[in-house]
């Protein structure tokens, strides 16, 4: 083992062993990249041209790709990926610990009791949540929601935190962030500025802002991704047979940025819609379901299928969740927001 790393796995140690547990904690909390042995100026500035900023977005982050995409030495990459990962305890740990966690979960409200009460209490933080549903049954609209609701305090259900939207269908408007903020008594020109937008005009744009929105969210506390919609530009831009294996990989890969960005940084809400396609499908056995195939179905953490009621209102039904049931709740699209 070289020397700088036996050096830093024993000041880690220390830090452990100490009896304050929180004071700990801060320790490991102010470490930077430079701390690690092995991270020089040229490694710092090329992890941080590819949004890698933290230890733990480092430690998170997938070897193979630091080499090829990032461009850092193999051995390097190693190094200083197995230093970050000592500090973010990647190991085992019990699941009572797991459990503390996850009670301590944060969630934001949807705007509707029937559809929090779905998600066990509002949608999760630390996941990726799908919604998918044919056209207009509401998936950009909770999107907007989201936006406006991530700004409110913690007691009223949101986050305290600014949103970033990657609006890939040009459909993000701001009037209905104005109507939805108004529908809250905020100040809608306040809540206006905690929005960040990226129009991705094709689905390598699209990944590239996904890819350089770790400094954002850093900067501007962003507690709400979204991701409106995954799938358009993918199915334009790669279409037939020939071009359907290169596509699935790259929408792999995108879809586990966004689970990297929910797992890097704490109280983060990751949300990305996707179609239906109503038309039978070569690759797909169910006549209506999502797009994207088995990727997707794999890469978010809680998917949720959203069809039309009568008039303004809709259904939403969870289809996959480690810890959620199949049911139903049914909202509506008001003029103020998500209402039940
Ligand atoms: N100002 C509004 N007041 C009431 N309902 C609205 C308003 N704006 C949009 N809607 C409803 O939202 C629906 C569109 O939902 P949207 O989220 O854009 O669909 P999609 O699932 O295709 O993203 C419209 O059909 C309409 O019923
Ligand atoms: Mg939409």
């Amino acid at each position: 083992m070289n020397k700088g790393l036996k050096k830093f796995k024993k000041k880690i140690k220390e830090i452990s062993m100490s009896d304050n547990k929180s004071e700990a904690k801060d320790k490991k909390k102010e470490l930077k990249l430079d701390d690690l042995p092995g991270v020089g100026d040229a490694t710092k500035s090329k992890l941080k041209s590819a949004g890698i900023t933290s230890i733990r977005a480092l430690a998170l982050y997938p070897i193979s790709k630091l080499q090829d995409e990032v461009g850092i030495g193999e051995k390097t990459s190693i190094k200083i990926v197995k230093a970050a990962q000592e500090i973010e305890k990647m190991g085992f740990k019990s699941a009572e610990l797991i459990w503390e966690k996850r009670r301590d979960l944060k969630r934001i409200t949807t705007g509707s009791n029937n559809l929090d009460e779905l998600f066990g209490g509002g949608l999760e933080t630390g996941a990726v949540i799908e919604l998918f549903g044919e056209y207009r049954t509401g998936k950009t609209q909770i999107a907007h929601q989201l936006c406006v609701n991530s700004q409110l305090p913690y007691e009223s259900g949101g986050l305290e935190g600014a949103a970033l939207y990657v609006d890939t269908e040009g459909t993000f408007r701001p009037e209905r962030i104005i109507n939805m903020s108004e529908g809250l008594d905020l100040d809608y020109g306040e809540v206006l500025k905690n929005i960040v937008v990226g129009r991705a005009y094709n689905s390598d744009h699209q990944v590239l802002l996904i890819k350089e929105s770790p400094k954002i969210i850093e900067e501007k506390n962003i507690k709400v991704v979204i991701v409106d919609s995954i799938i358009t530009h993918f199915r334009s831009e790669y279409v037939g047979r020939g071009t359907l294996a290169t596509r699935q990989q790259l929408l792999n890969s995108h879809i586990h940025d966004l689970l990297r960005l929910s797992e890097t940084f704490e109280e983060l809400c990751v949300l990305f819609t996707n179609q239906v396609s109503a038309k039978p499908d070569v690759f797909y056995g169910n006549p209506l379901t999502h797009t994207g195939g088995n990727i997707i179905a794999h890469g978010s953490t809680i998917r949720v299928y959203l069809r039309k009621g009568k008039g303004e209102q809709r259904v939403a039904k969870i289809i996959d969740a480690p810890h959620l049931p199949e049911s139903d709740a049914v909202f509506t699209i008001t003029d103020d927001g998500i209402r039940d």
